[in-house]
């Protein structure tokens, strides 16, 4: 088991968009294993590669601990496509591993359909809803460097402006390995 530092909200591969995987080798799967292991670790239910400072286009997702997603299997995607949304919206409240302790409503999406391979380099489409289509969602825009913080609204993003400097400069509590200071 290999738990990785997780990147903090102000590193610079989060603010860029990931390279596609183009093939699957060992090095890929031990990844994929160390991904899931950090998240679990971390209490999370989304991990995308650049957050473990790695430049990929894939991530993981298991909301098995979730209720009502207990019969959800862990899943990778890997060079996912979102190729429907729906027109209909939902708030939910949203957390990242990269930005802890900050949690704000965000307006998205209520349904997703999205094309991504699996770790047989299988074409896998998984239509969403709810909190799966959230978290697709969410995972999604870290592999294209956007934060949930993008998407909240010009007031909440006033309010939470400060504490997103504090939590870059590391002065914010976690119970799970992070980077140690901005990689820049
Ligand atoms: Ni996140």
């Amino acid at each position: 088991m290999s738990i990785i530092p997780i990147t903090i909200y102000g590193d610079k591969i989060l603010k860029e968009k990931t390279k596609p995987v183009n093939d699957i080798d060992s090095k890929l799967i031990k990844l994929i294993k160390d991904m899931f292991d950090t998240m679990h670790n971390a209490n999370g239910i989304g991990l995308a590669a650049n957050q473990v400072g790695i430049d990929k286009s894939l991530f993981v997702i298991d909301l098995s601990d979730v209720e009502g997603y207990e019969k959800l299997k862990p899943v990778v995607m890997i060079n996912p496509k979102i190729v429907l949304l729906s027109d209909e919206k939902i708030s939910i409240e949203e957390g990242c591993l990269s930005v802890p302790k900050l949690r704000a409503e965000v307006l998205r999406p209520k349904m997703v359909k999205v094309d991504f391979f699996d770790t047989d380099m299988k074409e896998q489409s998984i239509e969403a809803d709810e909190l799966f289509a959230r978290v697709i969602q969410h995972e999604y825009d870290h592999l294209f460097g956007k934060f949930f913080t993008d998407r909240i609204g010009e007031q909440m993003k006033k309010r939470v402006k400060k504490d997103l400097q504090e939590i870059r400069k590391r002065k914010v509590d976690v119970d799970y390995p992070i980077t140690e200071k901005e990689l820049i």
